[in-house]
């Protein structure tokens, strides 16, 4: 294994903070005031909010976005345009557009491909690849098995350890009930002597006889009641459903308690000797084999895990190139602290789609070893997390979830419970917003807690000393790779390899192997039909194109030119993968993909609905599908490797290609246990060529602090949370803060203008001016004043919603408003309230169509509509292109037009039939309902803090639930489980498992004979993802009840009592 690269620097910075005197806090205010009065005023224009946030993705929605945008169009870049519609052009020929796959097979196969004796010498080898699978599950093995044994334990979730021995009493009756049960299971039954072991090692009963000691009589008795109800329900229903496991397995567990326990002695008391597995139950060590394929760690990983550094738990920064196996030592770390140090951890991903990979993941894992594991993104999460007392949480969170749920444990004084934060994609620091939310996250926690561990990981890092003096970290970094990636270069004919030896950087490597007739050279000018036969179907590809226009074309322009061969390749299982799209579909089916997938080809990007999404990557993951055609989606995305990747030109969208993104996309090539190798071409065309050179050989791009670019999103947001966590509240620890963020580190090179202290006073007085802040005077001495601030209910009720500032005050006016006379006969007037502010200019009305749903509305809600000042005649004379003289708030408009499709969705609740009604793509409509649920509830906490609002809360919790499962409500308890969507929800719930508790009673293996395209890898994962949800929800609740009969350590009685101590 290659460890040549290997290096450890070390560069912890003591950071100097030169905090200012009095004096100079004094003197700046004055020549740092601002006027806030223009961002007032720009508020009130029409249009005028679209110039401020555009590009920009809204901080509330956790993106599922494309990672560089979400554009498309290239109209600029010429001749991408003049192919791009050239291949438009071509699928719109009458011929070609009517056919489905079998005719246009015919067509092209029999005219172009035969007649014109068009020989793709790679099409004609297709036979002789035939042979292998592309991909081996890894985790498809089966649990161990469970012996049947005389001595009986039952598999109990751990909030009933209490009840242990009765359950143990009952059991001889269980027997056969159990061996028909046997896959619930070999997981959750650890969890029972984890917890009897720790119950054993920190005596939790004692703490309860502790504190009962105080406790009256009655208490105990009442107490005792509840505890015998619940003792007998839970026994009930332990006999109903929980299988036995041997003598042998429960030896097992308890080996496993005991090296959970010397691990931990072990940690506390030295960093040298370690545990069976890093300080970890050898247990662990299985379940990487078992669930990850994972022999044995790379010489790297152990190198970083044995780190000095690491083991004194200083923060630590770690960049490795793509796939070089970065996560198994985060993970590590994150096990010791969960188990070992017993203290929480956040994990901090950059996608919804990402954060429910890892939970699924993980869940299993969480089950096996005792903690939890909670999902932090989109609209799953609980603020402030729900306390535990025995087993520690993994917070698993997108950057947005993740700055929530640290800002609530920082208020409700838990922060000291968090040890450990791992950030993956580190880099993502630097990505507007949402790098100014990660910046702020991780600058709370270094000023309110040192003691919290820090990770951060990267492929691609490049000004890494920055970060390391914002984090206080040491930085560990390593060239391996496990598969080795080439890249290549492609133009004209010529295939050039990379080489960073060679003098310009590449050299000639060969000359692509084709011989096109003269139509499919104008059909496929970049010759992606000769590149991708070269690797499908048996080896997967992934074609990256600049829109999502382009992917569909290109998706549909290859499988014109592909032999009927590629139909027979694993035919029954896309038959099914299309059976099953239909069906997620209602009824409904993409006719690009309808023609493209008999071929193994899809198209992927955020066009499509996530459960279409999900259900094409586990198609492609399992190989059924071997060629996606994507966006840049697919570089930061869900895990989706390739034999190869081809980058079809070096742009996204309309901007050249940045190195950062061309690294993240071509790493997806060749990953670990799947490929043996990996290969990238990227296609230019003559005129790029210099500036593709200088791309490949030039370094990484640094990474900046958006806090101040971003402004209302960035540092005004932060300054709000700042004083209402009450985390520092005058002048100077406010500028001592900024000065520990990495625009402290970075302001020599970002602040040109102004200074980081007039900065600071400025963002001050501008909140303040707004209402959201009081500034309190503090005279000290005669010549000295302090500066204090405290939050306003208005800033308040905008921190706690996380309401951008740029709209909290248009927010405040237009719920006053509503106050006036909120129309309640229809969901309309609600949901315009809720429609967020920043997606309005994301979509412009279609005005035909505006005009048509308006002549539908109800009598109520066109009431809405005249409350908020938009007319029927006013869209009538917009529809029939007339010109209108009045002066529109065009932001109004757009947003009631938003309203308008979001009430159909209510209505209906099918995203295809909404998107053919107003002809916007079905992946627009559900992001906009995601926006909207997301919004929705930042409103809802926005009204909670002020009282005037009491009468919106009751309302909003209703229509938060309904725009956030816009599916029937039957289904709404199974989507609770990670990575259950609307589709699989269906069928499961049509297979008759109508809730969380028949899921994680479920058997995988019947599940997957009943579930059409379940794989038993998805199967599992969604059986211990619903157990591990359940068993949380038991817990939750079990010490809510523990909670309500604890005496409060005020209680007077206690201190009042000597005698009864004595
Ligand atoms: N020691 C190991 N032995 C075998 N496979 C491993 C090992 N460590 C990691 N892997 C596998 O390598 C693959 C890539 O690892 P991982 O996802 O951690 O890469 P990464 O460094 O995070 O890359 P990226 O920057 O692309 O996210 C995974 O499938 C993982 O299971
Ligand atoms: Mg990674």
């Amino acid at each position: 294994m290659d460890e040549g690269g290997s290096r450890i620097i070390r560069r912890v910075s003591l950071r100097k903070r030169n905090r200012p005197s009095l004096g100079s806090v004094c003197a700046a205010p004055a020549a740092a005031e601002l006027k806030p009065g223009n961002v007032e005023d720009e508020e009130m224009v029409a249009g005028s909010r679209r110039r401020k946030t555009v590009g920009v993705q809204p901080v509330e929605y956790d993106s599922e976005e494309d990672m560089f945008g979400d554009y498309d169009s290239f109209t600029e870049n010429s001749f991408l345009a003049q192919v791009d519609d050239l291949e438009q052009k071509y699928m719109q020929l009458p011929e070609h557009r009517e056919h489905d796959t079998d005719l246009a097979i015919e067509d092209l196969c029999s005219e172009s491909i035969k007649d014109s004796k068009l020989n793709i010498t790679t099409v004609d080898n297709f036979t002789a690849l035939k042979t292998d699978e592309p991909t081996k599950n890894q985790c498809g093995q089966e649990d161990v098995a469970i012996e049947p044994g005389t001595d009986l334990l039952y598999d109990v979730p751990s909030s009933q350890v209490l009840y242990f021995e009765n359950l143990q009493n009952s059991s001889n009756d269980w027997g056969n009930q159990f061996t028909k049960e046997k896959d619930w299971n070999s997981s959750s039954h650890q969890t029972v002597n984890e917890e009897l072991s720790h119950s054993c090692i920190e005596q939790p009963q004692q703490n309860d006889q502790s504190s009962s000691e105080v406790r009256t009589s009655s208490d105990t008795t009442r107490r005792k009641s509840l505890k015998d109800h619940l003792k007998s329900t839970m026994t009930g229903n332990a006999k109903a459903q929980t299988p036995v496991f041997s003598k042998t397995k429960q030896l097992k567990e308890t080996l496993l308690s005991e090296e959970i326990n010397v691990a931990k002695k072990t940690l506390e008391s030295s960093s040298d000797d370690r545990g069976p597995f890093y300080s970890l139950p050898s247990k662990v060590r299985d379940l990487y084999v078992q669930f990850k394929g994972i022999e044995k760690l790379y010489e790297w990983q152990h190198t970083c895990l044995t780190l000095n550094s690491v083991q004194e738990r200083k923060n630590l920064i770690y960049s490795l190139p793509t796939s070089g196996g970065k996560t198994l030592v985060a993970e590590i770390l994150m096990l010791q602290e969960l188990l070992c140090r017993r203290k929480d951890v956040l994990m901090i991903l950059p996608y919804v789609a990402i954060v429910q990979e890892k939970i699924s993941g993980l869940s299993t894992f969480g089950m096996e070893l005792g903690f939890f594991v909670e999902e932090y993104a989109g609209s799953k999460g609980r603020f402030p997390p729900v306390k535990r007392r025995e087993k520690k949480s993994l917070y698993i969170a997108t950057i947005e979830k993740g700055h929530s749920l640290v800002n609530s444990l920082i208020e409700t004084e838990r922060i000291s419970n968090l040890g450990l934060v791992v950030v993956d994609e580190l880099h993502m620091i630097g990505a507007g917003s949402r790098g100014a939310v990660l910046e702020m996250t991780l600058a709370k926690i270094l000023y309110t807690n040192k003691t919290t561990q820090i990770i951060g990981m990267s492929a691609t890092l490049n000004n890494v000393e920055d970060l390391q003096e914002f984090l206080q970290a040491e930085y560990y970094t390593n060239q391996f790779r496990p598969v080795e990636l080439k890249e290549y270069l492609k133009i004209n004919d010529e295939i050039h390899e990379v080489d960073s030896k060679a003098e310009n950087g590449i050299t000639f490597s060969r000359l692509l192997n084709y011989k096109y007739s003269d139509t499919l050279k104008k059909m496929d000018p970049d010759r992606l039909v000769a590149l991708v036969t070269e690797v499908i179907p048996n080896y997967s590809c992934l074609v990256f194109c600049p829109t999502k226009k382009n992917c569909e074309n290109v998706a549909e322009m290859i499988c014109k030119f592909l032999s009927k061969e590629y139909l027979k390749h694993r035919e029954k299982e896309k038959c099914e993968v299309i059976k099953n799209l239909k069906n997620i579909g209602g009824g409904n089916l993409c006719p690009v993909l309808k023609r493209t997938i008999p071929f193994g080809v899809a198209y992927h990007h955020s066009g499509l609905t996530s459960d279409e999404r999900k259900l094409l990557e586990e198609a492609y993951s399992t190989g059924v599908l071997c060629l996606f055609t994507c966006t840049s989606t697919l570089a930061a995305g869900v895990n989706l490797p390739a034999r190869r990747v081809i980058l079809r030109a070096p742009y996204v969208a309309k901007e050249f290609l940045k190195r950062n993104q061309y690294k993240q996309m071509i790493g997806r090539a060749g990953r670990a246990g799947i490929d043996t190798v990996g290969e990238s071409i990227l296609i230019l065309q003559e005129k790029d060529k210099q500036q593709v050179l200088e791309l490949i050989n030039s370094p990484l791009e640094n990474c900046y602090s958006h806090l101040v670019q971003e402004f209302t999103k960035g540092i005004q947001t932060l300054f709000l949370s700042l004083i209402g966590l009450k985390i520092a509240t005058n002048l100077s620890d406010i500028y001592h803060f900024m000065s520990g963020t990495f625009l402290g580190v970075q302001q020599k090179i970002l602040l040109k203008e102004k200074s980081l202290w007039e900065i600071t006073v400025e963002s001050l007085s501008y909140l303040t001016e707004k209402g959201l802040l009081q500034k309190d005077t503090i005279r000290k001495a005669e010549k000295e004043v302090e500066y204090n601030f405290h939050i306003t209910k208005l800033g308040r009720a905008s921190f706690k919603g996380m309401i951008d500032l740029a709209y909290c005050g248009i927010l405040y006016r237009d719920l006053k408003k509503g106050l006036e006379g909120l129309v309640l006969e229809s969901l309309l007037h609600l949901i315009y309230l809720i429609t967020p502010y920043d997606m309005v200019f994301l979509y412009d009305p279609d005005w035909m169509i505006y005009f048509r749903q308006f002549s539908q509305l109800s009598p109520a809600e066109q009431k809405v509509a005249a409350l908020v000042g938009v007319s029927e005649s006013f869209i009538g004379k917009k529809a029939s292109g007339q010109a209108i003289k009045k002066k529109v708030d065009k932001d109004i408009v757009n947003r009631l037009y938003l309203s308008f499709i979001l009430n159909t969705l209510l209505k209906e609740t099918n995203i295809w039939s909404v998107s053919e009604k107003y002809n916007m793509p079905r992946g627009y409509i559900q992001n906009l309902l995601t926006g909207a649920a997301s919004f929705s509830s930042c409103v809802l906490h926005f009204c909670e803090e002020l009282e005037e609002f009491w009468v919106y809360r009751a309302l909003l919790v209703e229509l938060t639930k309904k725009l956030t499962y816009c599916v029937k409500a039957e289904l709404i308890p199974l989507m609770e489980v990670t990575g259950v969507l609307e589709g699989r929800a269906k069928q499961l719930y049509n297979a008759g498992y109508k809730s969380l508790m028949h899921l994680a009673n479920a058997n995988p293996e019947v599940l997957i004979k009943t579930v059409d395209h379940l794989s038993r890898r998805q199967a599992k994962q969604i059986v211990s993802s619903a157990k591990m949800l359940l068993l949380e929800k038991a817990e939750a609740l079990q010490e809510e009840v523990e909670e309500l009969l604890r005496l409060p350590s005020d209680f007077p009685d206690t201190v009042a009592s000597p005698i009864e101590k004595a």
